[in-house]
Order: C-alpha cells, then structure tokens, then sequence
C-alpha cells in the first residue's frame, strides 16, 4: 500500500510511519518544522495551512490512504483549516483517510463518553478539533475519525508534564480524568482502520481512567522519581475553566480490532 502520513515528524505520525514501513508498505511523511526521523519513510515539507500546497502533494503522491495527525494547539488555521485542506485533497485523489481527532471537543461529564456523542467544547483547542471533524465528515462521510486521548510513550508530553510536576514545575490536576493511550497501540489501531471501511468517530483510548495527578504518580513510579515532590491543585484552585472528567468508552474500537489497547497501570508498570 502506498500510505501518506501527514505529520511524520509528530509523536503518533512517527510512530505510525515506523509501524507502517515494518509492515511493507511504501511511506511518505510530511513534516513543517522537524525532520522525520523514521528510516525507509520518504520525507516531504508541507504546511496544511496552504490548501494549494496539500492539494499539489497528494496530487503527486496519490495514496491509496492517508493518515492525517497534524494540530498546533493555539492554531485554528493547523488544527481545523488543515484537516480541512487534508480531507478535500485526499477526496480528490480518492485517498482513504483516518483522521486524528481528540477528546479535547468534549466539555467533560461524569460518564463516560461514546463514539458518536456530539462534540462540547470548552476552548478553543477543542473548538478547532470539533471543526475539522464537521468539516472532514462533511468532505468524506467515509473517513474515520478516531478521537483519542493522551498519548504516553517515548518523547510524550504528557509524561514530561508529569516529570515537570514531580520537580515542582507544573501543576496536574487531581479532578481532570482522561484515557492515557501507549502511543503504539493506537498506531497499530490506526494502521488497522486504514483498510477497513469503518466511517465516523471512533473512540481509540486507554479503557483506564486517571486524574492528571494520577499519572504524575504512575510516572514517578516507573521512571524511579520521587512522588513527594508532585505539584497537584484542583481545576478551580488553578481558577481554570476546561474539561474535568473526559472519559473515552473505547469498548466498540476494542472489540473490532485486534490491537489489544492497554491501560495505562500496564504500559507504566
Ligand atoms: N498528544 C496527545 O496527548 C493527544 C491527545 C489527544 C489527541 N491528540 C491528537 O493526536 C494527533 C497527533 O498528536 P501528536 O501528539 O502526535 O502531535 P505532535 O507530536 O505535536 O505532532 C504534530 C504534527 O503536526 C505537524 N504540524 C504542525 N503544524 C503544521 C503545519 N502548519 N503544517 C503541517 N504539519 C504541521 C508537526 O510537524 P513539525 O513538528 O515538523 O512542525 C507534527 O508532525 C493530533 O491530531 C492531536 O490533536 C493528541
């Protein structure tokens, strides 16, 4: 299969392109700012937010199926126009296309959320990931979008976050439950949705919620650091709006894939 993963030089992009290649497939990666450091993955520049420039490269590469994990958190014109310009290029060349989405778009609740529930956002991080999924779904209804949650693993912000706050850097929040994902299982997730025909959201997370605070622990506890010194604080202590209890019911992506998603207690054991 011919795979273009846009985003190569990402943290999940990366990881997809290593699997990809493992598996025998001819990939492209697009980077901006950051070299692809995946070797047998052929590297390309491009900036989604130029729709000219998405429409040329997938023009000249003609995948059968593009993998699309582009965002900036604080730019619409990357998170909701670049998904945006994505989609139109890979209709036009017929492309398959799973979209990297996120529980971000949703405004937090104590039950857990499903695949289809509507997006809720509550900033505009989320605003920009609720509006590349209308308008993705709205160029291709037969894109899959797979809402995911934090993403650990080698090189994860989320877990040098948790270092941050166990040196007293950062603060993580005791009441902010989120589904942590090892960044290859959702890869390999991913690479299993290409060839499927599986169209709309699909929750791709951890099946194991944690507070924030939590997996500062867990952190601590697998890298060895010292628990005493985590800086934790409530939402409203911080005098923060945002999303408390995001939880993401995987169950559905759990029971059609054969990638065993695992939560997140294993993958920091
Ligand atoms: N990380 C998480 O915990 C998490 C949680 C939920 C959902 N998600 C979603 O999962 C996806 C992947 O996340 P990630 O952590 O792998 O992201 P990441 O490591 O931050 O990578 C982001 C990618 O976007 C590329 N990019 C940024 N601006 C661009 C532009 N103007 N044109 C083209 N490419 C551009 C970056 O390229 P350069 O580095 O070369 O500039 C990089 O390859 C995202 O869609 C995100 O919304 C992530």
């Amino acid at each position: 299969m011919n795979l273009l993963v846009v985003g190569a030089s990402g943290l999940l992009g990366a990881e997809v392109c290593r699997q990809a290649v493992a598996a025998g497939h001819r990939v492209v990666g697009t980077y901006h700012s950051t070299a692809v450091a995946v070797p047998g993955v052929a590297p390309l520049r491009l900036d989604v937010t130029d729709r000219a420039a998405v429409r040329a490269l997938l023009t000249e590469v003609r995948p059968d199926a593009v993998v699309a994990t582009p965002y900036r958190y604080d730019d619409w014109a990357v998170t909701a126009d670049g998904a945006a310009h994505i989609a139109c290029a890979a209709a036009e060349v017929g492309a398959r296309l799973v979209h990297l989405s996120s529980d971000a778009l949703h405004a937090g609740r104590p039950t857990p959320y499903l695949d289809d529930d509507v997006p809720t956002p509550l900033h505009p991080y989320g605003a920009a990931k609720a509006a590349a999924e209308t308008a993705v779904r709205a160029v291709d209804p037969g894109a899959v979008l797979v809402r995911t949650s934090l993403i650990v693993g080698k090189g994860s912000k989320q877990i040098q976050l948790g270092r941050d706050a166990l040196a007293g850097r950062a603060v993580l929040f005791t009441d902010e439950a989120r589904c942590p994902v090892h960044v290859a299982d959702l890869a390999a997730a991913v690479l299993e949705l290409v060839p499927s025909d599986l169209a709309g959201p699909l929750n791709v997370a951890g099946p194991e919620a944690v507070s924030r605070a939590e997996l500062g622990l867990l952190v601590a506890r697998h890298e060895g650091l010292d628990p005493a010194g985590l800086k934790t604080a409530t939402i409203a202590e911080a005098g923060l709006h945002r999303p408390a209890e995001v939880r993401l019911d995987s169950s559905r992506a759990a029971g059609l894939l054969r990638t065993r998603l695992r939560g997140i207690t294993e993958v920091l054991a």
